[in-house]
């Protein structure tokens, strides 16, 4: 790999069906990072394993999250693709971040609010350290740029707080081997576009989830054309016809949602479509968007269907990035325990 690029990281949960707001709000700008970055796209197993899973779904998941990155035009060649659990150095890593990190700071993160919900007190201790294993899985490779959709912000600044602080608490030891003063440096989000936050296709005030009940909120990425035609036809909407500016959107969760999908779909702004659809009725206006969905999401959910038909080839693309990740990894594990004062071999 050209080590001389800017490093990229990022995850993606194998925790059941891949929708349309991990596509457009991660896995495209993983696609469009690969041309002027060095990347590293990653399963993120042991983040899955915070809340229960069935075991052997969970490895068909990370089978399938792996068969949607290639489908969708990951290289796995010119960059790296791999499963979390097989480098060892996250848990690693994480473990001496639970150590920097403060039980404050994680206090405040608002998706472990969520996730606990009112069961708090029986919630895992991993689902509270979640974010400390996020900040290893980037500081791990030292990258730099983390693509990521809106609801990671946050989990992002702290992977930066973890950073900033490791490299303060350490500053002796780190200039005493010798090391740059910015050990670990601080990872900044890439959040850009018109779908970085895609909305319930239900309600457009809370965010399209793996997690919701029904089915009837996303679009999953393996959708066929009747179920993406099905839903968008039900969507929630509002009953003025589109605006035909960005400005005439407020207010109206439903209906910018949806314009933010087509945009995202078609590769154009949000504007642009608005120039297009302006003054139209929904109903026409769904049925481009499910031309375009259809279009877009079709062939990729065709292709996760034939790599899944060849477990073996997928297991070799995660053996094989795994060992690259090693590559990486080892020699900043090294370094960091030397920091620390581990005794290392
Ligand atoms: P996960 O698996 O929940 O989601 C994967 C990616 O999809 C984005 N995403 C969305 N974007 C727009 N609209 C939505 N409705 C939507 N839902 C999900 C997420 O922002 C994410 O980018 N903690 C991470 C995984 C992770 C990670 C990392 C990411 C683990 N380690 C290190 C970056 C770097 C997560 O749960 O993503």
């Amino acid at each position: 790999m050209a080590s001389d690029k800017p490093r990229v990281f990022s995850g993606v949960q194998p925790t059941g069906n891949l929708h349309l707001g991990n596509y457009l709000g991660a896995i495209t700008k993983f696609v469009a990072l690969q041309e002027s970055h060095e990347c590293l796209y990653c399963v993120v197993d042991l983040h899955a394993i915070t809340v229960w899973q069935e075991p052997k779904e969970l490895e068909h998941n990370i089978r399938e999250v792996t068969a949607a990155f290639l489908a969708s035009g990951i290289d796995p060649k010119a960059h790296i693709v791999f499963n979390q659990s097989r480098v060892s150095g996250h848990a690693e890593l994480a473990w001496v971040f639970n150590c920097v990190a403060r039980m404050g700071w994680l206090n405040r993160m608002t998706q472990f609010k969520e996730k606990a919900g009112k069961h708090r007190e029986n919630a895992s201790v991993g689902l509270f350290a979640y974010p400390n294993l996020m900040a290893a899985d980037i500081l791990l490779y030292r990258a730099t740029h983390v693509p990521v959709g809106d609801d990671q912000k946050q989990h992002l600044e702290l992977s930066r707080d973890i950073a900033q602080k490791f490299n303060t608490d350490f500053a002796e030891s780190i200039s005493s081997h010798g090391f740059a003063e910015t050990f670990f440096p601080l990872p900044e989000p890439l959040i850009t576009g018109p779908a970085t936050r895609v909305m319930s296709l239900r309600d457009g005030t809370s965010k399209m989830s793996k997690s919701d009940a029904s089915d009837m909120t996303r679009i999953n990425m393996m959708d066929d054309a009747d179920a993406i035609a099905q839903k968008f036809r039900k969507a929630r909407t509002d009953p003025e016809p589109l605006p035909s500016e960005v400005a005439g959107l407020e207010g109206r969760p439903e209906a910018e949602n949806l314009v933010g999908i087509y945009a995202a779909l078609a590769g154009v702004s949000k504007s642009d479509a608005l120039q297009e659809f302006g003054g139209a009725q929904f109903s026409a206006f769904k049925q481009a968007l499910t031309d375009v969905a259809v279009e877009v999401l079709g062939p990729i959910g065709a292709e996760t269907r034939r790599l899944m038909d060849d477990p073996a080839y997928i297991d070799s693309v995660l053996s094989e990035g795994a060992k690259r990740a090693h590559t990486i990894a080892d020699p900043i594990l090294r370094e960091t325990k030397q920091v620390v004062g581990l005794l290392t071999d």
